[in-house]
């Protein structure tokens, strides 16, 4: 169990993982994991190497990869086998040189967690002149999963595999300010899986799109704010993804997010009202952020 204050034992509570049913779920099975050098991806990597599964650890940090690899293949208590699949997920030519090495792996791919990702806070007034913080986020939350799905589904449906999908609460609460970049990329990829998701159902591939509130990973760190807020553990979080495997359900979400959906549903005016004299005196007193 995590070191949880308190608040966090009651917002997260443990998962059951049933450990032998994942060895016997994944057993032979080749995983590919997007953003796999750090936070979530990081230790779901590690998480999975305990079992007998290829693993295709996907990002731009080669070298963290490599040493994550050698972690992996030369602890004698895990029994993955590893490959690294060094790419920025937005450049066409090294995507394309990652899907013609899983189009081509000699066992099939079983498993896509779609988990890289890119946040970015800032005021729309200082993003006046940064439009590429609209294009970047959207490059790799959104252009680059579609991208990875098309053209792997063919060799997910012939193994009857599963898309797992790492996305954020806030795709089903109201927008907060700061974060339209962030939030809207991170809203396309979730609305295009659940749109496809009965198609690929059809086709005998599972989709799980896992709903997650703050975590602390290295994605949160430059965000002071949330520095005291309450998070789940990465250890945690890849607990439940591993899970999902076995139980192949369709989503995952806090218990508490219901709450936070039926205020987002009846607090809109309130909000809209409320918030513009918030920001505004934020701003009087810390200027623009
Ligand atoms: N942390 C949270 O509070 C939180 C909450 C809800 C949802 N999520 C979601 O969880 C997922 C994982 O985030 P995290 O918190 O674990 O963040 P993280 O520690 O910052 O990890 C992000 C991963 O994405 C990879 N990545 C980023 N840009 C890439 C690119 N252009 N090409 C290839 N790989 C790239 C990074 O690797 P390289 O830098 O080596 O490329 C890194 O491995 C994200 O999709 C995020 O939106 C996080």
């Amino acid at each position: 169990m995590p070191d949880y204050s308190l608040l966090e034992k009651l917002l997260f509570p443990p998962v059951h993982l049933d450990r032998e049913k994942l060895a016997a779920c994944v057993r032979g099975k080749t995983i590919a994991i997007t953003g796999a050098s750090s936070g979530i991806g990081e230790r779901l990597a590690y998480l999975m190497g305990e079992y007998e599964v290829r693993l295709i650890l996907i990002a731009r940090r080669e070298d963290k990869l490599r040493s994550m690899q050698k972690g992996i293949e030369g602890d004698p208590a895990m029994r993955a086998k590893v490959v690294v699949a060094a790419a920025d997920l937005r450049n066409e030519s090294e995507m394309n040189a990652v899907l013609s090495q899983l189009q081509q792996l000699p066992d099939g791919l079983d498993i896509l967690v779609s988990n890289a990702g890119l946040s970015i806070r800032r005021p729309i007034e200082a993003s006046l002149e940064r439009y590429h913080d609209f294009t970047r986020t959207m490059a790799i939350n959104y252009f680059a999963p579609v991208r990875l799905m098309l053209a792997l589904i063919p060799v997910l449906r012939e193994r009857k595999g599963q898309i797992i999908n790492i996305s954020t609460i806030n795709t089903a609460l109201i927008p907060l300010p700061y974060w339209a970049a962030y939030q809207a990329s991170k809203q396309a990829f979730d609305t295009w899986l659940r749109s496809a998701a009965p198609e690929l159902h059809a086709m005998g591939i599972a989709t799980t799109s896992i709903y997650l509130p703050l975590v602390r990973t290295p994605m949160i760190e430059p965000t002071a704010s949330y520095r005291d807020m309450p998070a789940m553990s990465a250890d945690h979080v890849s607990q439940l993804i591993a899970k999902s495997i076995y139980s192949r359900r369709s989503r995952w979400s806090p218990w508490w997010l219901v709450f936070g959906q039926l205020a987002s549903l009846t607090g809109r005016g309130v909000w809209e009202r409320v918030m513009p004299g918030v920001l505004r005196k934020r701003r009087d007193k810390h200027g623009s952020s």
